[in-house]
């Protein structure tokens, strides 16, 4: 199986030598783990060091604070965008059953070889119809396979549920999974990563620890994490 480097320290390691290359990996957990993190580590520093293009497209009601806050990071979207390498996509939410014909376009027009999606559970805040929705998703990863991208998409671990997504499809639909957790042990919140699946590879079946810093996201593949869990 090809790969595709992750650009998170110590990802790739736990991941089986990065992320599947051409394959829709999800990437889960609850509010404020470092999804967003995540991916716009995984987008800014790829289309960088490995000269790709890639494709960024949010649902989030703020689609431009990512680019402020991940500026915290020495992440420059805007700049990555005038080399023409990337693209950011605002929806139009009056037209929302377009967003993938956009998105489609928006890979061809610049070739992009890495895509996320963030996130499915803002999306389902714009359409109220479940069974549409789940079509949606499904709809959203055939879109992405037939154009061949190494794509990232965002959904939600629902607090207090046993289920790994928002709508219980996403990580069905997609070829791996990987969840972050943030809980309290004591008086400390501790991050935990867990790579759930990874279709026809092997990867690590431990949970380990991973920081957000001024450098974006380290994973301590070393390392075990410790969760109530
Ligand atoms: N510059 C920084 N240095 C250290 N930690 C940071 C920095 N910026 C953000 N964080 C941490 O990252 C967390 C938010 O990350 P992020 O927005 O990626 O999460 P998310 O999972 O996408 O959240 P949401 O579910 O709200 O979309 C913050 O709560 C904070 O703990
Ligand atoms: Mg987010």
């Amino acid at each position: 199986m090809e790969r595709v480097r992750t650009c998170i320290p110590g990802m790739d390691e736990i991941m089986g030598g990065g992320i599947p290359k051409r394959q829709l990996s999800l990437i889960t957990g609850t509010s404020g783990t470092g999804k967003t993190t995540f991916c716009c580590q995984f987008m800014h520093d790829g289309i960088k060091r490995f000269n790709e293009s890639g494709v960024y497209l949010s649902f989030e009601e703020q689609s431009d604070s990512i680019k402020e806050n991940t500026k915290e990071f020495g992440w420059d979207f805007d700049a990555l965008e005038k080399t023409g390498r990337f693209s950011f996509i605002r929806y139009d939410p009056y037209h929302i059953e377009d967003v993938f014909d956009i998105l489609e376009s928006n890979i061809r027009e610049i070739k992009a070889t890495r895509v996320v999606v963030d996130s499915i559970s803002a999306l389902g805040l714009h359409v109220r119809d479940e069974a549409e929705l789940r079509k949606m998703i499904f709809d959203l990863s055939m879109v992405l396979r037939k154009l061949n991208c190494t794509s990232v998409m965002v959904s939600e671990i629902v607090p207090g549920t046993t289920g790994l997504s928002r709508y219980g499809v996403e990580e069905f639909v997609a070829d791996s999974v990987i969840v972050l957790y943030y809980e309290r042990m004591q008086s400390t919140f501790s991050r935990a990563i867990q790579v759930w699946k990874v279709r026809g590879s092997p990867h690590s079946e431990k949970l380990h620890p991973y920081s957000i810093t001024k450098k974006g996201i380290t994973v301590y593949p070393e390392e075990e994490a410790f969760i109530k869990r």
